[in-house]
């Protein structure tokens, strides 16, 4: 029993502090019953005194062996996340695709899908680091009606000029220009009609204009995401999956799955109770398919190539019954990997906005963060040294964009304004990167950039405490996000904590002028705490900068 007790009490230590239980085993072991009211352990032991109290027991740490076993830990991990050891206990393997920004040729490019761009690749990253293999996929929306209209609106008013130089605006003004003629034209509406039977029937001419117009967007989107930092594996897309259609409806049919309606649609009843109380249509009664009859497609068709073994789609909550209708199709089809496939749903954001009004492109919401960052950082006179001052505005202002982002709870709106967004102080990217900046300058002056360490038992004073206290304390809550993704909530604020503690310590405690001693303890601190700033950061998708 007391050997059980003594077991649970190690373990519940090693959660506290985030270390292996093998460390506190000898040392519970060597107390011989810990009911007994203070009890003096050996000198040099983690637990320097332990005492009962009503029906709780107070361990007292030892601060300088606390501060030498984390910070050896640290500094033998640079590249883990904080303290390695929590990933590896939830390592997960297992190939996982992430599908996410997803935007669609000639239309917007709106605040939805740049938060699905900042939350995929964030799980992306997270899932990369919990040890999965990890496949990025982007799924345009590259087919429907639309291209009909684009295609006709191409050959009354397109310009192959403009196609190249400015490539998604010019898609985007031919498009917004043939829908508003086809307002008040029928014979604009019949041209539209024709040219997407062109594509559908696979006509070179057609084909080759609409082949034109992808290639032109993926080259221009991966320009711009890689500004953003975010890479894909795959470009991939709904007119992908459209000649595959015909076969998930066959297949259905011969399952008994697909029941064609009065109104000449064919459905998949999802009622349970087989009374059509709750279906999806899968075919329109013009005989063509829809947006969940090509996702059908495209789940199956990821399925056999990548042979993933789970599957995340990260759109916002407006999708959640589109979703919801397709695992549950995939899963009536006999598909039981469809259970775990998992759509990470996420509020929206209201009024976002650009100097030139809505967000319409991706680029504009990246010339907005960077000049308006630049412009901040002038005005505090901070850019003066910097040698690339529009880089770093653009890398701080994405990181602020992407903080904004993972603040709130996954499923709330939010309400979007640059100047809280750009805020110097509070829990945003800029304090992060900030904070960031400046233990990159200290280290560099002390020619302190990589590691070592060293004797820290200097480290005793609150400030030092309390960092380290909130890196060890924090661990089990970290340790809950590798667990589940959506609760990236709780990274997010141990890095705004740990970022303003990280900065009252900084502020006052001097390396400049302290004993040597201390200043190398100082400086190991400093740069082990720096490293887990960029590593938390990195998963978040944000580049550290080192000067700011
Ligand atoms: N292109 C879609 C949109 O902009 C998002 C695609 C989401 N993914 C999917 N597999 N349906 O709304």
């Amino acid at each position: 029993m007391a050997c059980f007790f003594r077991r649970c009490v190690a373990l519940q230590l090693a959660e506290v502090c985030g270390l292996s239980e093998d460390v506190f085993i000898p040392l519970i072991s060597a107390v011989p019953n810990v009911f007994c009211s203070q009890l003096q352990m050996k000198r040099g032991a983690v637990v320097e005194e332990v005492s009962a109290g009503r029906g709780v027991i107070h361990f007292r740490l030892n601060r300088p062996i606390l501060a030498q076993k984390l910070l050896e830990q640290l500094c033998s991990e640079p590249d883990g996340f904080g303290v390695k050891s929590e990933l590896l206990r939830h390592l997960q393997g297992g190939r996982t695709l992430v599908e996410f920004s997803s935007p669609n040729i000639a239309k917007k490019f709106h605040a939805g899908h740049l938060r699905s761009t900042i939350i995929g690749n964030f799980i992306a990253n997270l899932k990369k680091a919990l040890g999965n293999e990890v496949i990025r996929v982007n799924y345009l929306g590259d087919w429907g009606m639309q291209f009909g209209l684009l295609g006709a609106g191409f050959e009354r008013s397109g310009s192959q000029e403009k196609l190249r130089t400015q490539p998604l605006e010019h898609l985007f003004e031919v498009y917004v220009q043939v829908n508003r003629e086809a307002e008040c034209d029928e014979s604009v509406h019949s041209a539209a009609a024709e040219f997407f039977r062109r594509l559908e029937r696979g006509e070179d001419q057609a084909l080759a204009l609409w082949r034109q117009f992808r290639e032109i967007t993926v080259d221009e989107y991966k320009r711009i995401y890689q500004r953003l930092g975010v890479h894909f594996d795959h470009y991939s897309g709904e007119a992908f999956h459209q000649h595959q259609t015909q076969n998930v409806l066959d297949e259905l049919m011969t399952r008994g799955l697909l029941k064609t309606t009065e109104k000449g649609t064919a459905v998949v009843d999802l009622s349970g109770a087989g009374d059509l109380s709750s279906y999806a249509t899968l075919v329109r009664s013009d005989g063509t398919s829809l947006y969940i009859t090509r996702d059908v497609a495209a789940a199956l068709d990821r399925k056999q190539r990548f042979g993933f073994d789970e599957m995340i789609y990260v759109t916002d909550k407006s999708q959640t019954v589109h979703f919801r209708q397709l695992f549950h199709i995939l899963l009536a089809m006999g598909h039981q990997w469809a259970e775990r496939c998992v759509h990470v749903a996420f509020g929206l954001v209201q009024g976002m906005s650009t100097r030139r009004g809505e967000v319409v492109f991706l680029e504009d919401v990246l010339e907005e963060a960077r000049s308006r960052m630049l412009n901040n950082m002038r005005q505090s006179s901070t850019s003066k040294e910097l040698e690339e001052p529009e880089q770093t505005a653009e890398r701080v202002g994405i990181s602020a964009l992407i903080v904004q982002d993972f603040r709130g709870p996954l499923m709330s709106d939010y309400k979007f304004d640059w100047d809280k967004v750009l805020q110097a102080h509070g829990d945003t990217g800029v304090f992060l990167q900030y904070t960031h900046a400046r233990l990159c300058s200290l280290l560099r002056r002390h020619a302190r950039e990589t590691y070592s360490c060293c004797d820290v038992s200097p480290l005793v004073d609150s400030r030092s405490v309390s960092v380290l206290q909130h890196l060890l304390r924090e661990a089990p809550k970290r340790r809950c996000v590798f667990k589940h993704v959506s609760r990236w909530v709780v990274l997010m604020r141990f890095l705004c904590v740990f970022s303003h503690l990280v900065a009252v310590a900084h502020r006052e405690l001097p390396v400049k002028g302290s004993s040597a001693a201390v200043a190398q303890a100082r400086l190991c601190l400093f740069s082990a705490v720096r490293s887990v700033l960029a590593n938390g950061m990195r998963i978040l998708g944000i580049t550290p900068v080192e000067k700011m």
